[in-house]
């Protein structure tokens, strides 16, 4: 089985995470097939169990609040979006919107998939940018149980 087989994107789409995708589908070459692409919110106007799975659990989607069905669905078509880019380059693709702690829930993925990889950017839309790590990319490094690719800038 290729090393990289199973690889899982993990993305808040700020400029870095979308230029992370370039990594994943070059993997290909490194014997991807499949990527499980993730995004966590923390942010919405209610309180949702830990872990909920917002493409999953439909009922979930039916009790948030306007304001919040929305940005989910805007959200929904963001990854919908990276999925037909990923398609296009023969790669299988899965689709994760979960809801809770953005680290713990990216780890919890990775484990339920095996990904034998995790991809991600340095630092997101955090203001801080000049702190080389983020704080989600540096407590996935601390807590992944496989390797982590991150990817730290965008090519000048
Ligand atoms: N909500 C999120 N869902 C999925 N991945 C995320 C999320 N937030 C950040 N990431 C991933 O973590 C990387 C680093 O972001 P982060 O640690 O949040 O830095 P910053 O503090 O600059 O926002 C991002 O490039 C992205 O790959
Ligand atoms: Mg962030």
């Amino acid at each position: 089985m290729p090393l990289f087989e199973k690889v899982l994107y993990s993305t808040d789409f700020s400029p870095l995470a979308e230029y992370a995708l370039d990594y994943v589908k070059k993997l290909k070459e490194a014997g991807a097939k499949e990527v499980i692409v993730v995004h966590v919110v923390d942010d919405l106007s209610i309180e949702l169990p830990d872990g909920a799975d917002l493409l999953r659990e439909k009922e979930l989607f039916k009790i948030l609040p306007e304001v919040d069905q929305e940005y989910v669905t805007s959200i929904v078509e963001r990854l919908e979006a990276i999925k037909q880019e990923l398609e296009k380059e023969e790669l299988s693709v899965k689709l994760y919107l979960k809801y809770g702690n953005i680290s713990r829930q990216i780890v919890k993925v990775a484990d339920k998939e095996s990904v034998k990889l995790i991809v991600m950017g340095a630092h997101g839309k955090g203001l801080l940018t000049e702190i080389i790590l983020g704080s989600v990319s540096t407590d996935v490094i601390r807590n992944a149980n496989c390797p982590v690719l991150i990817v730290k800038k965008m090519e000048e």
